[in-house]
């Protein structure tokens, strides 16, 4: 049993699509390069490999790629860029599900711990990810950090992203760490499409205890994937743990 919504068929179907700027060279490049570099010689793991956007260019580099990813129809949207055998990957979820082999490598990007919607699973992500590391071996993760301090009191959902054909807006629960992202897409016929994804929100420190517990510990932490500095102003970071 997860917390995770399952995303269905036709969300798959859409995805690449949906999230073309996700796919740009000036976003992956950097993140291929830095996880190319953490892997070595190695293999890498990624949790919620989904269709494949990080894992198929990473891969490409000469990376063993392994995944785990909670939806079929995402798995089934991969399966048209790259077949089992070349990069295996096992339905279910990612705080539970084991797959064969020791990894230099376990990644977890665009904020997808945060489909998890309680503290315990994705306390248990993380000893799942440190379960598949070899010793030394690396964890990152790329996650979004809260934007609360958009927020003024009595406010309770934060304009993400404001453009004629998307509107994103994002109601928090501080007291839960519940997040809820609303998105409104203008259609071609001229009408909208409403879909909203459920989160639970973590901070950097809380998350560099959940890794203290599985054995790993803070090696870097960016504020993205170009490595740049993470600051109080960061809205998001990469972050890199270590298998002791
Ligand atoms: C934002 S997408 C990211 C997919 C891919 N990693 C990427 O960067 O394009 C989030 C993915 O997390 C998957 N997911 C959500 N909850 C999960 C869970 N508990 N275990 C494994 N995968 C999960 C979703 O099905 C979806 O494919």
């Amino acid at each position: 049993m997860t917390s995770s919504e399952v995303w269905d068929a036709e969300t798959a179907r859409r995805y690449d699509d949906d999230s073309a700027e996700m796919f740009a060279p000036d976003v992956l490049d950097p993140a291929v390069d830095l996880l190319a570099g953490l892997a070595g010689d190695g293999a890498a793991l990624e949790l919620a490999i989904g269709t494949g956007r990080v894992a198929v260019p990473l891969a490409a580099r000469g990376v063993p790629v392994t995944g785990i990813e909670l939806s079929a129809p995402m798995v089934a949207e991969l399966r048209r860029k790259v077949d089992e055998a070349t990069m295996p990957v096992s339905v279910g979820d990612m705080a539970t599900t084991t797959v064969e082999g020791e990894f230099a490598l376990v990644y977890l990007v665009w904020n997808s711990l945060s489909n998890l919607r309680t503290q315990a699973e994705q306390v248990a992500t993380f000893r799942n990810a440190a379960g598949h590391l070899s010793p030394g071996g690396r964890f990152v993760v790329e996650l979004w950090i809260p934007p609360v301090r958009r927020m003024p009191p009595g406010q309770h959902a934060v304009p993400m992203s404001v453009s004629e054909d998307h509107l994103v807006l994002d109601t928090y629960d501080l007291l839960t760490q519940q997040c809820t992202s609303h998105h409104y897409r203008q259609q071609p016929d001229g009408t909208t499409r409403y879909g909203a994804g459920h989160f639970r929100y973590a901070w950097p420190s809380e998350l560099d205890l959940m890794a203290q517990l599985a054995g790993m510990e803070l090696e870097a932490r960016y504020a993205d994937f170009a490595r740049r500095p993470f600051t109080a102003d960061s809205e998001s970071h990469v972050s890199v743990w270590r298998k002791a």
